[in-house]
């Protein structure tokens, strides 16, 4: 079989890299990959977001099956495209894709459907957002969203009516990120610990991936700035069965079944970001593809044929199928440019990365990364995902951090405290245990 992932982050490099593990695979081609992707895979020089180029690309490299990792293509319709020519393809259709790329559609979807999530208000212009925010009902903290797709920026969390108006100027009046501020959801504060939780979908089974966590945040504590994603965690600790089962039959299966009702069937990955509030769990938001980095850990965790189940996506044939995952649990920590999630500095050698994948235990996904001649340089703001896999979530912290240690670039940076909340979760697990709490 031969498969062409498209997209050029640590997500794509863990895609790949699941794929290669798979007999079937003779092939793997990516458009455009990275100075990493490029050992695993063929990259070519066609951009994620060109649908005739990648096309063409998948007719002249034979390819059997096309799986997209980002979200934009999807909204820009390129799974549409690829299927009306003839190219099966792992990832939905642009109508399904607006469960990601329009908040309000995916807030009016789960109100119509009676998926638990947070209350809140759609504004269509800048005065009636601030005719919610100055309402005596609005009690802070007040989350404010773009409708749109802002590369994870375009929420913000405020603490007063001051902050909330300043996010609703940026977004709608100096139109921060375009007409992705066309509207707002205004919506209420979700207390708890987050969740991402990934399901394939054919848009009829759902098979679940393993839950991960990630962590938005720039510092340790979940202090400063959001970013893409710093670091990220998969052990079973996250969600246990009994919350799981609550969560596939709340929140999962009504939307893919809703969706398939709605006239436009959900294929491909669902990333369900949850709170685990103690009203149960409740949808933050929707994501249409593979999380980032969550990838880099779950599908290192995955035991069965990846090739295989993606297949059976595009085939519709997931009925009865059950993928083995693996008991361990995996960590992955991002290192970052320096001045990462502003502007960047590039063109930064990096060192160590054999070494540090001396230990079998460790992978090192590529985000950030171009060859330069011999070297290997920094050409991104999160450069490398360091993921290990350990017996317990404690292993693979130790382990992903040694080998943090052994790579360097100028000006890397990197939270220290990935899996810590894992951790303190796993202990509270363990003692609830053993006074008998949980049965
Ligand atoms: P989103 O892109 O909608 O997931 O939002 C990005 C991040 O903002 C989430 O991962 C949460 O950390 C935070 N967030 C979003 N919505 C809420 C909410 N209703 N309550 C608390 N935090 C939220
Ligand atoms: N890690 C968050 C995302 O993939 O959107």
């Amino acid at each position: 079989m031969r498969i062409l992932v498209v997209g050029s982050g640590g997500r794509e490099h863990a895609l790949v890299r699941a794929l290669r593990r798979s007999p079937r695979v003779s092939h793997v081609v990516c458009a455009p990959g990275n100075g990493g992707i490029a050992r695993d895979a063929l990259c070519i020089p066609v951009s994620a977001n060109d649908n005739p180029g990648i096309l063409h690309a998948a007719r002249s490299n034979r390819i059997d099956l096309v799986v997209v990792g980002p979200e934009a293509p999807l909204a820009a319709g390129m799974a549409d495209y690829l299927d009306a020519n003839g190219v099966p393809v792992v990832g939905p259709r642009q109508a399904a894709a607006r469960l990601e790329s329009s908040k309000v559609f995916a807030k009016e979807f789960m109100a119509r459907h009676g998926i638990p999530t947070a209350a809140f208000h759609v504004c269509d212009t800048a005065e009636a957002a601030m005719t919610v925010i100055e309402s005596s009902a609005a009690a802070y903290p007040l989350v404010v969203k773009a409708d749109g797709l802002a590369a994870g920026k375009g929420v913000v969390v405020a603490r007063g009516v001051e902050e909330a108006r300043n996010a609703v100027r940026r977004i709608m009046v100096e139109r921060e990120f375009g007409a992705a501020g066309d509207s707002v959801v205004i919506e209420e504060c979700l207390r708890g610990l987050e969740a991402s939780f990934i399901v394939f979908t054919d848009g009829k089974t759902v098979v679940p991936a393993v839950a991960a966590r990630d962590h938005k945040p720039l510092y340790d504590n979940d202090q400063g700035p959001n970013t893409g994603g710093m670091g990220a965690f998969s052990t079973d600790v996250i969600l246990d069965p009994e919350t799981t089962r609550c969560v596939i039959e709340k929140v999962i299966e009504p939307t893919v079944r809703g969706m398939a009702a709605e006239g436009c069937p959900f294929k491909g990955m669902l990333y369900a970001g949850l709170m685990l509030t103690s009203d149960g769990p409740k949808v933050l938001e929707f994501n249409v593809r593979m999380g980032d980095p969550e990838g880099q850990v779950i599908l290192p965790r995955l035991e069965s044929d990846f090739a295989a189940l993606c297949e059976r996506i595009a085939a519709g044939t997931l009925a009865e199928y059950q993928p083995v995952w693996s008991s361990k649990a995996a960590v992955c920590v991002v290192l970052a440019s320096s001045g990462y999630p502003g502007a960047y500095a590039r063109g930064k050698r990096i060192a160590g990365i054999e070494m540090a994948e001396e230990d079998p235990s460790v992978m090192v996904f590529h985000a950030g990364t171009r060859r330069d001649g011999e070297s290997l340089v920094t050409d991104g703001g999160r450069v490398l995902g360091v993921t290990a896999i350990g017996a317990d979530l404690c292993a693979a912290v130790t382990a992903a951090y040694e080998a943090v240690n052994k790579i360097r670039f100028e000006g890397m940076h990197y939270r220290r405290d990935i899996g810590a909340t894992g951790l303190r979760q796993s202990s509270l697990v363990h003692r609830q245990s053993r006074e008998g709490v949980c049965q």
